[in-house]
């Protein structure tokens, strides 16, 4: 964190194992990352073969056998690479639907980065631009061009926000040039935003003070619902009840209920906490265990709740998957305590046949876990009412993968196995307010960071991102963690016996070990038709259309690291072409690729870019800053700052999208 040029994206990275905290094993790697960089490889005889025929070295020996079979994608691919725009594939328009600062609520100011308010943000367009949920109108014409467009706002890069500050932390600057209004305007640039948004005559826009626009931030009252609600460890000072909160921190990915709400998810919640508690404080193990106390960022100077030596339970008011009514604006939106407290990359929510509600969420930390929740109600489709709190009640599962291809759905139950008084869970409450402790004694499978977990509607196989695990040691690996050192992640495909996601039993199988398959160190699996251009590295969220194909966007790849910026690769999952990659869309410098979002008609690919502008994790880069920043995407103005912004994705002249 030292390093002046480390990516405020890349510190949070390099923070994610706090809670474990293996030591620095950086040994295959850094050899891994050296060859990357210097492209040794491509100098061999193989290598250039491969770059001639425009494969790499493993595809040779089975591109016969691959030429045979026809990929289920219809695109020419983009060029991987890194410059300061964005690139989708030839036939595509990739238009900016809403950018940082632009209005959402009625009054809003123009956007003028040198004179920021907290007030003006509040009513504009956060940053950070994360999940995005699609909606569609209720009693639209056509409802794949008329809806509402939900859209998280994770975090701030304040080292890109704003004129002259530079980048403000813990160990390189101690906050020295924040202020309380600084501080405000992060806050109200946090949360999320729902937009109506409309296509017509192909292009799709923002509809000007909607009666349903929205922006929520770290501010917005919130209710706590399921079994920790009301309970002695969620109150504080400013909420004797237990039930009432302020705000949603670092809401990462999400998902849609069908009955219409917004899940969005409380990440890397720790890192807006400051001071400590004594070490045989109540708290205490809680606080180590998720890491808080992060100081990330130093809103505790103006606001005590963030000072956990003041207010030890302000922390276990985060960490949860949020339920928001994106067509009722004035709905308060509802933590909900029975899907755990972790750090929840996303919520993905799926009916199952028996017509309960499933959702999978992964944790995404270094060794942390995969979860799934399965209510004990059923889905009425029929009756709005009866869903409302269907998400309060329900059995919480941690996943263990066995080394033969099985796997069980490890319930998270007071008074069950190890989770007795004994062992610090006197509830219901205490297991969810502890989910990770509780699911460390049920002796759950340690995971390389599990991002998104989506459920594929035509095969009810359940995809795993597994975005990297460079902490994990040789004597550490498993048979679904199998690469000691593993930067660039790899993706699990889950299968639930006859389709039933609510059993306890499931078998599993690796989809793809991510990475250069040029470099045999690395040890990816793509097939063997995947391109120089379409492997990548690191995948974080991903999306299924309407026919089954899986989506895969990434988070980490750079020029220093993988010769490419993150962005949007369409993998095939099923027959002969599995694991065959292609890259759709990518990232201007320095970004990361977010929420990819398909509309029900497959027309329209949403994207939500964040953080553009951050600079290369090469020591050697520049730091990148307010007036340094490695693209001015999308507007490309002087003194205007990168943007993070929602974008829109549409075939010229009409059509699906990849077919
Ligand atoms: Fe916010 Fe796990 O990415
Ligand atoms: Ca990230
Ligand atoms: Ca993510
Ligand atoms: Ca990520």
């Amino acid at each position: 964190m030292s390093q002046p040029s480390l990516t405020r994206a890349r510190a949070f990275e390099q923070s994610e194992d706090i809670g474990r905290n293996d030591t620095p094993n950086p040994t295959l790697g850094d050899i891994i990352a050296a060859r990357l960089q210097r492209r040794d490889v491509l100098k061999g005889a193989l290598g250039v073969a491969a770059i001639a025929a425009g494969l790499a070295p493993l595809a040779i020996a089975a591109a016969g056998s691959a030429r045979a079979n026809a990929t289920r994608f219809a695109f020419s691919e983009v060029e991987a690479g890194v410059d300061p725009r964005h690139h989708v594939a030839e036939g595509y328009d990739a238009d900016v639907l809403i950018r940082w600062g632009d209005p959402v609520l009625p009054g809003a100011p123009a956007f003028d980065p040198q004179h920021q308010s907290a007030a003006a943000q509040k009513l504009q367009f956060g940053y950070n631009n994360d999940y995005l949920g699609y909606l569609p109108m209720r009693g639209a014409a056509n409802p794949s061009r008329h809806g509402l467009l939900v859209v998280n706002h994770e975090y701030t890069n304040e080292e890109l926000m704003f004129p002259g500050l530079g980048r403000q932390d813990t160990k390189t600057a101690a906050f020295g040039k924040m202020t309380r209004e600084i501080a405000d305007i992060e806050m109200a640039a946090h949360g999320g935003s729902v937009l109506e948004v409309r296509r017509d005559n192909g292009k799709w826009s923002v509809v000007p003070n909607s009666q349903f626009a929205r922006r929520i931030d770290a501010s917005t009252p919130m209710r706590i619902g399921g079994p920790a609600a009301g309970h002695e460890r969620m109150k504080t000072a400013a909420d004797p009840s237990g039930r009432e909160v302020t705000g949603m921190l670092n809401n990462c990915a999400g998902g849609i209920t069908p009955w219409g709400t917004w899940l969005t998810c409380e990440e890397n919640f720790h890192g807006y906490f400051s001071g400590k508690v004594p070490d045989d404080h109540r708290e205490a193990r809680n606080h180590k265990r998720y890491g808080v106390g992060g100081n990330w960022f130093i809103w505790s100077k103006w606001h005590d709740r963030f000072d956990v030596a003041k207010e030890p339970n302000e922390a276990n008011r985060f960490g949860w998957v949020v339920e928001i009514d994106p067509f009722d604006p004035s709905s308060t939106p509802v933590k909900r305590t029975a899907l755990g407290r972790t750090k929840h990359e996303g919520a993905y929510v799926h009916v199952n046949k028996d017509g309960r509600i499933v959702v999978y969420s992964g944790d995404d930390e270094r060794f942390d876990y995969v979860y799934k929740f399965v209510s004990n109600r059923r889905f009425d489709p029929a009756s709005p009412a009866a869903n409302r709190d269907l998400l309060d009640d329900g059995i919480l599962y941690v996943a263990r993968y066995d080394a033969d291809g099985t796997g069980e759905w490890l319930p998270l139950v007071h008074g069950q196995g190890p989770l007795t008084e004994g062992n610090g869970f006197a509830s219901q409450a205490d297991v969810l307010i502890e989910t990770r402790i509780a699911a460390d004694f049920l002796k759950a499978t340690r995971m390389d960071r599990p991002e998104d977990v989506k459920v594929n509607p035509a095969t009810q196989s359940v995809y795993v991102m597994l975005t990297n695990n460079s902490r994990r040691k040789a004597d550490q690996v498993d048979a679904a963690n199998p690469r000691p050192d593993n930067r660039f992640g790899h993706i699990i495909e889950m299968i639930p016996p006859g389709g039933d996601h609510a059993s306890s039993q499931f078998r599993w199988e690796i989809l793809v070990r991510c990475g250069d398959p040029a470099i045999a160190e690395v040890g990816a699996t793509f097939h063997a038709s995947t391109t120089r251009n379409g492997w990548f590295g690191m995948p974080d969220n991903c999306a299924i259309d309407h026919q089954g194909r899986l989506w895969v966007a990434t988070d980490g790849n750079s020029g220093s690291r993988t010769g490419r910026t993150d962005g949007v690769w369409a993998l095939e999952t099923d027959g002969p072409m599995r694991g065959a990659s292609k890259l759709f869309f990518r990232c201007p410098a320095g970004a990361e690729l977010c929420g990819p979002m398909f509309t029900p008609d497959d027309e329209t690919l949403f994207v939500a870019i964040q953080h553009p502008g951050e600079s290369d994790d090469d020591p050697k880069a520049e730091p990148a800053t307010f007036e340094n920043p490695s693209t001015r995407w999308p507007d490309f103005k002087d003194g205007m700052p990168p943007r993070p912004s929602v974008v829109a994705i549409t075939r010229k002249g009409g059509g699906r999208i990849g077919s």
